[in-house]
């Protein structure tokens, strides 16, 4: 599909995208390379995306960079999936800031290695004044976890008074989770042909409209995210009601 970009309505633009990136290690097989290769041209396919989004206006780009279960694969491929976090973070600050992009993590970043929770903490401060795109990056992130991290720390808060009516509400709830100011995924999009979530943000894609892609991650390009948009646009989001009902608006 070429020139999707013209036929993408600007006024009608989710607010917020997330991506399960997957399929690194398949793409470097199926050319004799190794996974950690595939990683590498990974971060290819972040650069189009972060810059679509920007250049769109979209509010929100949420990338699944690492889950918990992530922590089992072999050693030396967390070490170079760590080592390529601290790397283009380094080469992209000076583009993020170019471009009035927010860097935001959700996860259990405590338990990165020290060097990268440094490297993210100095591009989220230098980039913490930022209006453009929030770009969010998922790492060592799992929602089971996020939920029960949220649900211990609203017990600790009760048990603390600092919670004194213990009614617990979706809204309360929500503001527990690393997700707290930022608002649900429109769009989540999968590339490489799975169709599962992994443990990603099950509580906040309640509603949100799902795409999936066979094309590996490195392979993913600004066409085939602004081709995701356009399918977006020509859905119906009914949250609950009728097809009627949402037309009489
Ligand atoms: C996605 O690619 C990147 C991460 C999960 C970190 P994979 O590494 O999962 O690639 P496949 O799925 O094995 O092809
Ligand atoms: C999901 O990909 C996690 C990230 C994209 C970071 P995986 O490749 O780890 O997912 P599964 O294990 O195939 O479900
Ligand atoms: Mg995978």
């Amino acid at each position: 599909m070429d020139n999707i970009i013209t036929k993408i309505d600007r006024q009608n633009l989710p607010c917020h995208v997330a991506i399960i990136m997957d399929g690194n290690g398949r793409w470097a097989k199926s050319i004799g390379m190794t996974r950690s290769f595939g990683h590498k041209n990974g971060v290819n396919a972040v650069r189009e995306v972060t810059e679509a989004s920007a250049e769109l206006g979209i509010k929100y780009l949420t990338l699944y960079a690492f889950s918990t279960e992530n922590w089992n694969r072999p050693k030396f491929e967390i070490n170079t999936l760590m080592s390529l976090l601290v790397s283009s973070i380094n080469k992209e600050i000076k583009t993020l800031i170019k471009n009035n992009i927010r860097l935001l993590t959700i996860g259990n970043t405590e338990s990165l290695p020290k060097k990268v929770q440094k490297e993210l903490s100095k591009a989220i401060e230098i980039t913490s004044k930022n209006s453009g795109l929030t770009l969010v990056l998922a790492l060592s992130y799992s929602s089971r976890w996020e939920i029960i991290n949220a649900i211990n720390r609203i017990s600790s808060d009760i048990r603390n008074e600092v919670i004194k009516d213990e009614t617990i509400t979706e809204e309360l709830f929500t503001k527990y989770l690393t997700t707290s100011n930022i608002p649900d995924p429109d769009l989540l999009i999968r590339t490489s042909g799975e169709y599962r979530i992994s443990n990603f943000l099950l509580w906040q894609i309640a509603y949100s409209e799902l795409y999936f892609t066979k094309k590996l991650w490195p392979d993913f390009n600004k066409n085939d995210f602004y081709e995701a948009i356009f399918d977006l646009q020509n859905r119906e989001r009914r949250f609950g009601l009728t097809s009627e009902q949402i037309r009489d608006k």
